[in-house]
Parts: structure tokens; sequence; C-alpha cells
């Protein structure tokens, strides 16, 4: 980022206090995830950052002179920048078991620990949590069923399923938003605790952003015939999509989602509906969504939501 504020500043590329930040933190995706990019290729990058004002040649320019001046630091036999190289790790990273994680289930994050998991660097965290009436013993045998636990997520098909792995892909709109991962996940579960966590790694084809996350789960007991469903959702996202990975309609969003797949579960888990009744997943319509999660967002700015 020094070497982008610098290079931004020596090509007059800065805009406004709105699009420069974005345009900056595109720019560094560039320059780790794409360090062979070419004009056009920054250019398509530069996409989602919109400005009116610019025609964007100085900021090309500013992002070209950056990737160039690493590009002959690389071919010198000096120490390279472990941030390049971390980097690289990441953007080449394949859905595979090492992946995926194998490491024991203590060792992964998991909702609602007393000293919980500390916050991994670079990736986002939501928390939510739904309620089924039902006792914990079946929900954590629904929870089993990896193609059932799928169909309650509106837009995920599973291709492959294999014991605790399974391959597919989601697709997901909200808003002007639109995106397709595929890709890989394993579930580990803790019987004893009544936890898990599915792992998983991902590419949207669409925008060629990468993603990577657990879905951890606890579940209590909240009486005989009542369980809470606690989720600790961490992700990483790269490529153009990253922009949105933090923002706060995208955590409404979110937690929405979660709560729908709450209401899928138990849709699923109810023997008094027939079995077509029972598969209906609860449906998400991307627009309507979108707007009530802005409308939710502004009354709370309002100071007329509840709280
Ligand atoms: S200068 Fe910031 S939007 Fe154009």
């Amino acid at each position: 980022m020094a070497e982008l504020r610098a290079a931004f500043n020596r090509h007059h590329a800065l805009q406004c206090g709105f699009c420069t930040p974005g345009m900056l933190a595109t720019a560094r995706d560039i320059v780790l995830r794409l360090p062979d990019a070419d004009e056009a290729t920054i250019r398509h990058e530069l996409s989602g950052n919109l400005c009116r004002c610019t025609g964007y040649m100085g900021i090309v320019a500013a992002i070209r002179s950056v990737l160039d001046a690493r590009r002959s630091a690389q071919s010198d036999p000096a120490p390279s920048v472990p941030a390049v190289a971390s980097a690289r790790a990441f953007t080449g990273f394949a859905v595979t078991d090492e992946a995926l994680g194998t490491a024991p289930l203590q060792a992964a994050p998991a909702a609602n620990d007393a000293g919980r998991a500390a916050d991994r660097k670079g990736w986002s965290r939501i928390e939510g949590s739904f309620t089924v009436p039902y006792a914990i013993d079946a929900v954590w045998a629904f929870m089993a069923d990896l193609p059932a636990v799928a169909g309650c997520l509106p837009g995920a098909v599973l291709t492959e399923v294999e014991g605790e792995k399974v391959k597919g892909h989601i697709a997901i709109k909200f808003g002007p938003m639109s995106a397709r991962f595929d890709g890989a996940a394993r579930l580990q579960r803790d019987d004893g605790g009544k936890r898990g966590v599915l792992k998983g790694a991902g590419q949207d084809s669409l925008s060629n952003s990468k993603a990577a996350g657990d879905i951890a789960y606890q579940l209590t007991a909240r009486s005989a015939s009542e369980t809470e469903v606690a989720v600790d959702l961490q992700y990483s996202l790269q490529g153009p999509l990253a922009q949105f990975s933090r923002s706060g309609l995208v955590r409404d969003f979110v937690r929405r989602m979660i709560a729908d797949f709450g209401k899928s579960v138990a849709r699923r888990m109810d023997p008094t509906l027939s079995e077509s009744e029972r598969m209906k997943t609860v449906q998400l319509n991307p627009v309507a969504l979108f707007f009530g999660v802005l409308w939710e967002r502004l009354k709370r700015l309002l100071g007329k939501g509840e709280r």
C-alpha cells in the first residue's frame, strides 16, 4: 500500500475521498493477486469502482508503475517481498484436503466457546442463530445429512457427496450483486459437544473472486423440544467481490440467510407436512431481500427500529 500511495501521488491519480480509498484497496488486491496484470486487466479489475470524474489514466498508470517496479525487483536476486509470497500462496489454493483442513475439530473455531477462537487476520466474521422446535438429538441428526442441509440453503446444489466431503456450487444474488461459487467443503463434527465446522473453499466463475470460509455451529437445548443453533461464520474473499465482504449490508444479508436457513430446517423436520411441502426451501427474492435489508438499516439509523 505504501508503494501504491506514492505512485498515486506521482501519477496524479488521486480523486475524491469517496472513490480513492476504493481505488487503493482494489489496486492493492490487483498487485497481490495479479502480479502480471496488463492494462486491460487492470481496467477490468477497476471496473467495480465507479468514478465519473476521471478517465482512470493516472490510476492505471500508478498501478502499472508499481507492478513494473515489483516485476523488476523480482528478477533481482534480492529476497522477495513476503506479502506477495503469501498472497500467491492463497491465490493458488485449490480445493484440496489440505485447503479444507484435516485438523481435529478441537482446533477449529467454534461458536460460543468461552475463550473464542481469535479472528483470523484478513477474515470477516458474522455470527447469527436460529431456534428450531425440535429436540437437540433430532436436530443434530438432521445436521449430519449434508444433502438435506444443502437443500435448506437457497441456491446451493451438491454435485458430489463422499462421506463428510461435498462438492457443489452456490448461487448468491443480492441486489446488484450476483455470484456463483463452485467449490468443495468438508464437515467435521464433535458428537459429544454437539458442534460442527463446515470448511469450504470456492471460486466465483463470473468475477473470478475466490472465497474460503468456515461455518461453525453449536447446538444448545433450550428445552426438551427446542434447540438453538448458534452459527459463527468466518470467511475471506479475494478478488472483485472482496470490496463487499465487510459491508454492513452484506452482514445483514447473511444474518437474514441464517434465519431463513433455520426456517427451512424447521420445515424439513416437520413430520406433519407432506414430502413436497417439506422440500420447499424458503425462497429468497434478491430484489425484495436487498430492499428489505436496506429498509431495516434505515429504520435503525433513524432510531425507529426495534432494538
Ligand atoms: S472523484 Fe470520486 S467519484 Fe469521481
